[in-house]
Parts: structure tokens; sequence; C-alpha cells
């Protein structure tokens, strides 16, 4: 997959708006400020196609990017503390939504900070793309910010909370580039 490529397409606010798939599809599910804009960004190697905010909450849509035939699809985050009740369930509706509908799931990517337990709603996502066997792995964003110790600490925690298989977890910073080369085959053997 040629990244350089990478182009936005186009942004949704409902479902029933998003054209059928026509080409493999890598969505990025994970909480709001976990970092899924910013690794999106560190795949296609530019600063900012993906519009990334430290306000947690800055994607309320659904957008779509495309590299080589291969679409990127930015989903909105959750567990943002100051959203409104509608907010969130507009979210519930858009994602129950997305992954309901009849789609190319290649690869769904979900996003988990490293310095953190996994959360309610953590759990509840990955759960769900278990139970319903998208194929998914879990990047543990933010490596940068822990050491090499702690990351493989938290990392080993982590697998063990979300009880997945560890080679389906991946440690990654968009910062440094960590676990993006890895991302990438991850990518390429999903929607090749
Ligand atoms: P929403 O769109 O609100 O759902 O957030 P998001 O998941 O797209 O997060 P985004 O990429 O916008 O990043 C949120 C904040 O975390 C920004 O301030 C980023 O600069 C920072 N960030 C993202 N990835 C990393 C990383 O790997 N390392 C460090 N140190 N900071 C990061
Ligand atoms: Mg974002």
């Amino acid at each position: 997959i040629n990244y350089q490529l990478a182009k936005f397409v186009a942004s949704y606010g409902k479902v029933s708006q998003i054209p059928e798939s026509t080409c493999p599809e890598v969505s990025f599910v994970g909480r709001s400020n976990v970092g899924k804009s910013s690794i999106m960004n560190k795949l296609f190697g530019r600063k900012n196609l993906v519009k990334v905010s430290s306000t947690p909450g800055k994607t309320s849509n659904i957008n779509f990017f495309e590299a080589d035939d291969v679409h990127f699809v930015d989903l909105p985050g959750y567990g943002f503390a100051r959203r409104s009740k509608a907010e969130r369930d507009r979210w519930a509706e858009l994602i129950g939504d997305f992954f309901d509908s009849e789609r190319s799931f290649n690869l769904v990517v979900s996003l988990v900070d490293i310095r953190h337990d996994p959360s309610k709603l953590d759990h509840d996502m990955i759960d769900y793309l278990q139970g319903n066997e998208f194929n998914f792995i879990v990047c543990l964003t933010k490596a940068d910010k822990l050491s090499r110790t702690q990351q493989a600490r938290q990392a080993a925690a982590i697998k063990k909370q979300l009880n997945v298989p560890a080679e389906n977890v991946i440690i990654t910073s968009s910062q440094t580039g960590t676990g993006i080369d890895e991302l990438k085959k991850r990518i390429a053997e999903a929607c090749l």
C-alpha cells in the first residue's frame, strides 16, 4: 500500500449516507483522545491530513480517507466525560449502525492508551468485536510516555484484562513511530 497517496474522501454524519464498500476498509475505534487521528497521520506520513486536537471529542463524524485503493475510516471516539446524553446516544447509534452495516471490514484497529487499564467502554467495544468475529487488532497508544519496562508491564496487564490473543496486540507511538511498521504489515495482510 502506497500511503503517500493518502487523501481525504468524505465525512458522514449518518451511516445511511455512506456509499457501499468498493475496496478493502480499515477502521479505527477507541476512546476520545486515545490517538486515532494521530496514528492515521503517522501511517500516511502526513502532519495533519486527519484533524488532531488536544480537545477530546474532536472527531464527531465518520471520516473516510483513501490510499492506494484502501479505505481508512476514522470513527468518532467514545468515553468523553463532558459529552451530553444526546451526544452519547448519537455516538452509539452511529457506531452501532456502522458495524451493523454490510461493509468490507477487513481490519478494525482498536486503540487503547498503554498508560491506563482499559475502561468499561474499551471492554464493551473489544468484546463486541471479538463476539462478532471481526478481524481486529489492539494498538496500545502513546508508548513514548512510558519506559520500555513500564511498556512491557502495562502491555501484559492489558492483554490479560482484555483477554485477546497476545499476537493481536501491538505497542505503538505516533510520536516515535514505534509499532507502525507492524501495523502496516497487519493492514497489508488484511487488505491485499
Ligand atoms: P478524538 O478525535 O477526540 O476521538 O481523538 P483521537 O483519538 O483522534 O486522538 P488524537 O489523534 O486527536 O490525539 C489526541 C491527543 O493525543 C493529541 O494531543 C495528540 O498529539 C496526542 N497523541 C496522540 N498520539 C500520541 C502518541 O503516540 N504519543 C504522544 N505523546 N501523544 C500522542
Ligand atoms: Mg480524532
